[in-house]
């Protein structure tokens, strides 16, 4: 969950590896550090904190070389401190490495090179990793490409997940990297070449990538980049082009990178769409090719996933299961793969991960694989590990994400997952083309309707305003609606730090309803004109014990004492959500500004989550 970036080639490699680190710091962000050569020795300059506290080292804007790694770290092993910042170096200080993943077997690593004579000064699982290259450097290895086979043995020595950039004051113009689980791309330029372990963090210099498999190394010069398999057989590698515009990864004006996401969202909708859906035609989904026969084969459907995307397949588990009535399970990946879920042949597993790197995610997918299930991942990030592991891959297309709290790839992914379940009801023919037609012509018309939802945001500022210093809150909705309550309510506990509870409405009065005192604050989700009735007596009950309410509805609600109401435009229930979450985003987005909070970058939190 940490971010790393490396540079080598014939500029100075200082300014390109803060940049790329600034660009991660979604990744983590509780210290930072780069190594480069200078005058034929590695250089560290690390702090503790932000990026910006390490770019204010002195003397870090007067390095001059050409050739350097860089991290931007979330603590695991050992608290955020200076000693504990990547990049770590070994004894020698001849090799300095830096890491993202966690190396499980640290311990036994660190014993066996305590008995060689090494001493270790961080807490860090990573500190073992530039020793081991160090002492397999040393140790019998006497081919000529010796520092990549003293990098590959350290590497057999690892049990864990890891992507790693080493570098060595030996080899100056050289930087080998490795993978296994934990994301890492290069991007390719003339005369000079990059690292990271996300695309955006290097978009602004190139749009040529190689994206690295797991157990596959390779060793970067300026000039050249030649590509490893785990026996360290050379093999070529062809370059991805990557279409996104450097500009997707700025602000554009706005404040932060969330609410820029938030107002993104009719465009990636359009995105997500793309050429899927026309009126009166089936839906394409050619690039997955799922069969008649295969479908009638199946007895049930598995959405695993984490955080946001798990809410995104409650919604999905509605559309799929109304429109082609196959039971159809949601699960925690965490859960998940722990849990003994039971899966065969006749189990399709869909998983559903905006980064596609998330590890619980990844598991629970290769879980489902060992047991011959057939598997499908949605995500946001071309080459992602968890598109590499599925069956099938349905990309989002809401481009980068780079806001911690999740927003447009939710949306993106309620709405991929609706054109996926009307697929499969057009393949199986088990929905009235009337209703199929009817959602379709909903989905093309949302993002005219987000559009219109976007323009009206002054209730939801005043609203903010008035209850920003509160504690506690809750969110009630019943059906499609609860799913979205369930994701309103961790948006404000991400980047609001305000405790908030997701019920079903009609849970209310079995138990939670002993909490609602008064003045405490209560959002109900109203989009269902089936439902409606039922949801306005629940907002009621804790109107009546002195709630502050605030309803999100497409009804028309007459003689309500509500004390604010949104209203959103109306359309079918299933996408709903795409409409009704979007004052819910905002209104934890103008909370946590009326706090005077960091919005992008919550505490304790990390975008990508790599680890278990
Ligand atoms: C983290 C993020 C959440 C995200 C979840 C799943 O917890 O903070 O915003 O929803 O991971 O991430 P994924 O990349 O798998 O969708």
């Amino acid at each position: 969950m940490c971010g790393i970036v490396g540079y080598v080639g014939n500029k100075k490699a200082v300014p390109v590896l803060i940049d790329g680190l600034c660009c991660l710091e979604y990744r983590g962000y509780d210290s930072a550090g780069i190594a480069v050569i200078e005058n034929n020795q590695l250089c560290v300059m690390k702090e503790k904190g932000r990026v910006d506290n390490l770019k204010a080292i002195s003397g870090i804007d007067d390095l001059n070389s050409t050739i350097g790694i860089a991290h931007t770290r979330w603590a695991t092993h050992g608290k955020p401190s200076q000693e504990n910042a990547h990049p770590q170096i070994d004894n020698s200080n001849q090799f300095a490495v830096v890491h993202n993943g966690i190396i499980e077997n640290y311990h036994e690593l660190r014993d066996f090179l305590t008995q060689k004579g090494y001493h270790f000064v961080s807490q860090t699982d990573t500190e073992v990793i530039p020793n081991l290259i160090h002492y397999y450097y040393q140790n019998g290895i006497t081919d000529e490409d010796k520092f990549l086979r003293a990098v590959k043995s350290a590497v057999d020595d690892l049990k864990g997940s890891y992507a790693i950039e080493v570098i060595s004051n030996l080899f100056p113009n050289r930087l080998i990297v490795v993978r296994k689980d934990s994301p890492l791309v290069i991007g390719k330029g003339k005369g000079e070449n990059f690292v990271a372990s996300d695309i955006p963090a290097i978009l602004s210099h190139t749009k040529d990538f190689y994206l690295l498999d797991d157990n596959e190394y390779a060793v970067i010069e300026g000039d050249s980049v030649h590509f490893f398999d785990n026996s360290l057989s050379e093999h070529s590698k062809a370059v991805r082009i990557i279409e996104w515009d450097a500009t997707v990864v700025e602000k554009n004006g706005y404040e932060d990178y969330m609410l820029k996401e938030i107002y993104e969202q009719p465009n990636s909708i359009r995105e997500t769409i793309g050429a899927r859906l026309k009126l009166g035609e089936k839906c394409d989904f050619d690039d997955i090719a799922i069969t008649k026969e295969y479908l009638n084969n199946i007895r049930q459907i598995y959405i695993v996933a984490c955080g946001t995307a798990m809410h995104a397949g409650l919604v999905g588990k509605n559309a799929i299961e109304k429109l082609c009535h196959i039971p159809t399970q949601v699960d925690i990946a965490s859960e998940f793969r722990y849990r003994e879920p039971i899966i065969d042949d006749k189990t399709l597993c869909i998983y559903i991960s905006q980064s596609g790197e998330t590890a619980d995610t990844i598991a629970a997918l290769k879980l489902a694989k060992s047991k011959g299930a057939k598997t499908l991942a949605i995500s946001n990030v071309m080459g992602s590990s968890i598109t590499r592991e599925a069956d099938y891959t349905l990309y989002t297309h809401a481009g980068p994400e780079i806001a911690v709290a999740s927003t447009k790839a939710y949306t993106s992914q309620v709405v991929l997952l609706i054109m996926l379940a009307i697929h499969l009801a057009e393949v199986l023919k088990s929905a009235q083309t009337e209703e199929l037609e009817d959602l379709k012509s909903a989905i093309l018309n949302l993002p005219a309707q987000l559009e219109a939802v976007l323009d009206e945001t002054e209730e939801v500022k005043n609203f903010a305003k008035r209850i920003y210093s509160e504690h506690d809150m809750y969110f009630l909705g019943r059906g499609i609606d609860y799913c979205v309550a369930m994701e309103g309510s961790l948006k404000l506990k991400e980047i609001s730090y305000i405790h908030s509870e997701a019920y079903a409405a009609g849970e209310l009065k079995h138990g939670p309803i002993a909490l609602i005192e008064n003045g405490v604050t209560v959002i109900g989700i109203l989009t269902n004109s089936h439902l409606v009735e039922k949801s306005i007596s629940n907002l009621q009950e804790v109107v009546s014990r002195g709630a502050k309410t605030l309803v999100i509805t497409n009804q028309k609600l007459n003689n309500t004492n509500f004390n604010t109401i949104i209203n959103i435009p109306e359309t079918n229930s299933l996408v709903s959500p795409i409409l009704s979450i979007v004052p819910l985003q905002l209104l934890s987005y103008y909370i946590s500004k009326n706090k005077g909070l960091d919005v992008d970058k919550p505490i304790n939190l990390a975008k990508s989550v790599t680890v278990e």
